[in-house]
């Protein structure tokens, strides 16, 4: 056995130790708020009205045994590709830095066709686009959005489901990227994936760069939610409900994300996922993660000293796989430098010896 091999082995053996010593008793709904620190990671999963209580009927397990629980290791029910923040531009235009935004959405499609995910690997369950759909807004760019997606998501054989940003337009985005009548409304609707429930939420502020929810649009989440879905419900908005570790992210956030946090309170809403900051980040909201993509546009980097805004080119699509008793998030680099590309038929003996040392399946 390798070196490799054997740190893979006693980093496996590490972790059945662990998973040992915390056992494999329930996690009880209410704990999530216990445990912030990596609810995004893991969370109990769908939850119904009213369950939201420490149940006492596994006899009072200690705490540290029923929250690692829920991290499953069963294959997902759903998996949600997530691209935020295309910022698209006509052909002939481009970004600030020369970003092609159209060839790294290409890039993430094919990327995504080439995986082999979801429930049996029959490929994504939804593509999910979390706002700056385009850069201003124009009927072009949606047009050109609608002539790259729509072929590439008939051949994935998965729905799309759009969100609106604050460059986005919600008459054009209605009119040229979904033929509709070209309303101003807020673009609020909800999209059904089997027993899962998608619930997206327009948090564009017409004219301005930060976030808000109006009130008419927090008395119909509410009414949305009055029914659970029986796989629950991951919630849509471009704004993310969370502070950022970007200064201008953080200068044109959500206003009143508190609002938001008491209308999914209690609900059987199991993750938010967002974009606009244009740094990839977790957090809670009243204990329900939180998932901000990173950008297909140029990346902010998170460690820029005082006001800097310094950007990066680190495009990412975000996949979100939903198991019957927990999630995960994780980002993916796209056009990023290939270092190393073993074939799967090369490492399946490979990885058979560590589950079998792992004891796994
Ligand atoms: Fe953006
Ligand atoms: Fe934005």
């Amino acid at each position: 056995m390798s070196v490799a091999e054997q740190e893979a082995v006693g980093a496996a053996r590490f972790d059945l130790a662990a998973g040992e010593l915390l056992g494999k008793a329930r996690v009880q709904p209410a704990l999530r708020q216990q445990f912030d620190g990596g609810a995004a990671l893991h969370d109990p999963g769908p939850r119904l009205h009213g369950e939201d209580h420490v149940g006492a009927e596994d006899g009072g397990e200690p705490l540290r045994r029923r929250t690692m629980e829920s991290v499953t290791i069963s294959g997902p029910t759903h998996t949600l590709i997530q691209l935020t923040d295309l910022h698209l531009v006509a052909e002939g235009d481009s970004l600030p830095g020369g970003v092609d935004t159209a060839a790294l959405l290409g890039r993430a499609l094919q990327a995504v066709a080439g995986a082999a995910v979801g429930p049996d690997g029959a490929g994504p369950s939804a593509l999910v686009f979390t706002g700056d759909l385009t850069e201003h807004g124009r009927p072009e760019e949606y047009r050109r959005l609608r002539a790259i997606v729509e072929p590439a998501a008939e051949r994935l054989g998965a729905p799309v489901v759009l969100t609106a940003g604050n460059h986005d337009d919600r008459a054009a985005l209605r009119q040229h990227l979904l033929g509709e009548p070209p309303s101003p409304e807020p673009f609020d609707h909800v999209v059904r994936l089997g027993a899962l429930r998608i619930v997206v939420l327009d948090s564009t502020v017409p004219g301005y760069a930060h976030g808000a929810l109006r009130p008419g649009q927090l008395a119909w989440l509410r009414a949305q939610l009055a029914e659970p879905a029986p796989a629950g419900t991951v919630l849509a908005l471009h704004h993310p409900p969370l502070p950022s570790a970007s200064p201008l992210a953080a200068s044109i956030r959500l206003v009143h994300p508190e609002e938001l946090g008491a209308a999914i309170l209690g609900t059987d809403v199991r993750l938010v996922l967002a974009g606009h900051t244009h740094v990839a980040s977790a957090g809670t909201l009243g204990g329900i993660p939180v998932w901000t993509g990173g950008p297909l546009a140029t990346t902010v980097d998170g460690l820029a000293p005082g006001a800097t805004l310094r950007t990066l080119g680190a495009p990412s699509v975000s996949r979100i796989d939903l198991f019957t008793d927990g999630l995960l998030t994780t980002s993916v680099p796209i056009a990023a430098e290939v270092v190393a590309d073993v074939p799967g038929e090369e490492m399946e003996p490979r990885l058979a010896a560590l589950r079998e040392a792992a004891g796994v399946d």
